[in-house]
């Protein structure tokens, strides 16, 4: 199983603070990363082309968007499409993190039609995925994930691999708080996330790679790639300088 280990910048960073740290992260970890390993960083629109130049010629190094919106072209201020990220160098989108679910307001069924425009239009996508602390307390953890995959992945194109998807479980309450989610709760809910894709996607389910995200630390990150179904990590206010994140990257 593919591995990635993914910075998510979210809006941090000028361009020159992104290629910087992009280029010290490279050089800490350059000729040590796993076979089976792969860093991917998302940093601002600004600062894309920087970091996907400073990342072209370091083996299992990517760059990514961390949005997009699901057309060619067209009067849509302020959007991006996927052939403007592809021209900058980016190979990835994240498509359904929380901040744009419960901060910018996107539903369920727009975080669908992103993923499937991403995925038909040459990007890999992250499709992220998690519930909010009152849900979780109600119990309704399951109900929640199921709803946010049934839709994030409905209309992706027929022929699909599994190197082009990757499904990041980032309980909101345990984004930037400092909380990070328990092991037994990674682990079940990741067997969940795993048996709801096989029901979904049958012929690639066991290649897609799961990613946890939340709070992730130098210091829990070891413990966190043991757990059953954990293929590697979303990061973010750790993944913020080059010294904390290149000791998760080989952690
Ligand atoms: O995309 C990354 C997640 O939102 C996690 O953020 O590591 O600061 O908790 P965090």
């Amino acid at each position: 199983m593919k591995q990635l280990m993914a910075a998510n910048w979210k809006m941090y960073k000028t361009w020159n603070q992104a290629r910087d740290t992009a280029s010290e992260l490279a050089q800490n970890i350059r000729g040590q990363l796993p076979e089976n390993r792969e860093v991917l960083i998302f940093p601002p629109f600004t600062a894309l082309k920087g970091v996907a130049e400073a990342l072209q010629n370091e083996p299992g190094m990517a760059a990514g968007a961390q949005n997009m919106y699901p057309a060619a072209e067209g009067a849509f201020t302020g959007e991006i499409s996927p052939d403007m990220l592809l021209d900058v160098g980016a190979s990835w989108v994240l498509t359904g993190h929380s901040e744009r679910r419960h901060v910018l307001g996107e539903d369920n069924a727009f975080v669908g039609r992103k993923t499937a425009f991403a995925l038909n239009n040459n990007l890999n996508v992250i499709l992220c995925i998690g519930e909010l602390i009152e849900e979780r307390r109600a119990d309704r953890v399951e109900e929640v994930l199921s709803e946010q995959l049934e839709a994030g992945l409905a209309e992706i194109p027929v022929g699909l691999t599994s190197d082009s998807l990757v499904i990041a479980y980032e309980p909101v309450w345990a984004i930037g708080t400092g909380e990070v989610a328990g092991p037994d709760e990674i682990a079940t809910t990741h067997t969940f996330v795993r048996k709801k894709i096989e029901e979904l996607l049958p012929s690639i389910a066991s290649e897609i790679s799961i990613l946890y995200g939340g709070s992730v630390k130098p210091d829990n990150i070891s413990a966190i790639m043991t757990l059953d179904n954990v293929d590697g990590v979303l990061v973010g206010g750790a993944s913020l300088t080059a010294e904390s994140f290149s000791k998760i990257v080989l952690a």
